[in-house]
């Protein structure tokens, strides 16, 4: 795309040599004769940069300049002065001015100065790219070897490649968003943006421009014209993050676009074609509010078109171990401090919790647990009270039945042993004080699954 330049000055010799020189540089040009001209002509649209005489009758380069950072703060200024009013020149420098360039203009001089603010622009823009691609591709692994998680990365594997929305549920903190951001990681459009919006967190008065767009002058208040999320995740994935505390007035404006792929930006006569892929989510139960009639219907069916339910944790206790050293590496990171993991009586207890707020509220503990810890291990003195006091006894899972107790234990127990002595058989039955035949015997007898 041409990147589209101003020019405003009033001496006719200098504006139109200097837009001669920055049209043979490949630029598209637009003049202004004087500072009013300048006005008008930001108000119709965004240019990349101006390039602006500071006296100009009309309304002085300030007043251009000002102009340019409230209604199209991304546009670079550059101010021309004369040799005497530097001090003006200092003023445009403190007012967000770019740079400036003293008068008479020597041409190249400008026009390095121009390419080079659009070099550091664009810079700028693919290191953001960049730091935006390096924070999605930490914590995409999705940790669980239960059956119901199993079932979920196959599902994963199936739907990622293809371009379906797909509908992730489940409780908070199951992992909704991990999910999500999986998926896209799996995608052909791993490259491109996966875009989160929390569509619980804008107001509703809001949400229809933030995702669309709108023009400048759409409604009061809009004194710049804002691209939408939407078209910002043009080519990648849209994550509709608490799509169940969407207002109803904005569903079927939802519908519109997951049916026709086209938005019409706040304001705006003519729909824009998007190409995105869209992930939802949420903790509600979607089915249900269909029938009560808080959310529609139509598109519960259009969002729905491959589900993926995370079942709360207390109902897979089985990934609890593996979470757990998953989320004290993560932690490891950022505390700069060993720790190998949790002793079995403190495993024993986390086992055992009720996790209403599931692996967020694990994750929460765990880091508690590493701040507070003074050793390698993770004790229970190290774990929150409230967890301590509770009853935390294994029967709650087993029931009561001791030797189903026991054996739910045991193999608990053997498992963090393995953990920790990672999978060397022989080393863990020394530990263990079994035999090594015996421990074969009990990682069969136990469906004991070899952490790899
Ligand atoms: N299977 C998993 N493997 C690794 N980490 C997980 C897993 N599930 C959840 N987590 C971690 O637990 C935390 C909560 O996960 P996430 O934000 O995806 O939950 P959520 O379902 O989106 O919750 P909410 O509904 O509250 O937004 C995050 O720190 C995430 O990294
Ligand atoms: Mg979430």
């Amino acid at each position: 795309m041409a990147v589209e330049i101003l020019i405003a000055d009033d001496e006719p010799g200098v504006r139109e040599s200097l837009a001669e020189v920055l049209r043979d540089a490949g630029y598209l040009v637009e003049t202004a004769s004087d500072g009013s001209a300048a006005l008008r002509a930001i108000e119709a649209k965004d240019f990349a940069v101006i390039v602006t005489d500071i006296r100009m009758p009309g309304a002085d380069g300030l007043a251009v300049l000002r102009r340019a950072r409230e209604v199209s703060p991304q546009t670079v200024v550059l101010v021309m002065t004369a040799h005497a009013s530097i001090e003006t020149a200092v003023e445009a420098l403190r007012a967000g001015a770019a740079d400036y360039v003293l008068k008479p203009v020597l041409f190249d001089d400008l026009l390095a100065k121009v390419e080079r603010i659009l070099e550091h622009r664009e810079l700028v823009w693919q290191t953001q790219m960049l730091r935006r691609e390096i924070e999605q591709h930490v914590d995409l692994d999705l940790v669980g070897k239960s059956p119901a998680m199993r079932e979920i990365q196959k599902l994963l594997a199936k739907v990622s490649p293809t371009q379906s929305t797909v509908l992730i549920t489940g409780e908070s903190g199951t992992g909704k968003e991990v999910v999500a951001r999986a998926i896209h990681a799996a995608s052909q459009l791993r490259n491109k943006i996966f875009l989160p919006v929390n569509c619980a967190a804008i107001p509703e008065s809001l949400l229809e421009s933030q995702l669309f767009g709108h023009l400048r002058g759409s409604f009061t208040g809009a004194v710049t014209s804002q691209e939408g999320l939407f078209s910002r995740a043009r080519g990648g994935t849209i994550f509709l993050d608490e799509i169940g505390d969407m207002p109803i007035g904005l569903q079927s404006k939802l519908l519109r676009v997951v049916e026709s792929r086209e938005i019409l930006p706040v304001g705006a006569a003519t729909p824009i074609k998007v190409d995105v892929r869209l992930i939802a989510a949420t903790n509600r139960d979607l089915r249900k509010m269909a029938d009560e009639g808080t959310f529609r219907e139509d598109l519960y069916y259009r969002l729905n078109v491959v589900n993926i339910h995370l079942p709360p944790l207390r109902e897979r206790r089985e990934d609890i171990p593996g979470l757990i050293d998953f989320l004290i590496q993560r932690h490891r990171r950022d505390l700069k401090r060993p720790f190998k993991g949790v002793d079995n009586a403190a495993l024993k207890l986390l086992m055992s919790q009720p996790w209403k707020g599931n692996v967020r509220e694990l994750d929460n503990v765990i880091e508690h647990a590493m701040i507070v810890g003074e050793s390698e291990w993770i004790t229970i003195a190290d774990l929150p009270r409230v967890l301590r006091d509770k009853d935390g006894d294994l029967g709650q899972i087993v029931g009561d039945d001791l030797r189903e107790a026991l054996r739910a234990y045991e193999k608990i127990h053997i498992e963090s042993v393995l953990r920790r002595t990672s999978n060397d058989k022989r080393a863990a039955a020394e530990r263990l004080g079994l035999s090594l035949s015996s421990l074969y015997r009990k990682i069969e007898e136990l469906s004991i699954v070899l952490e790899t």
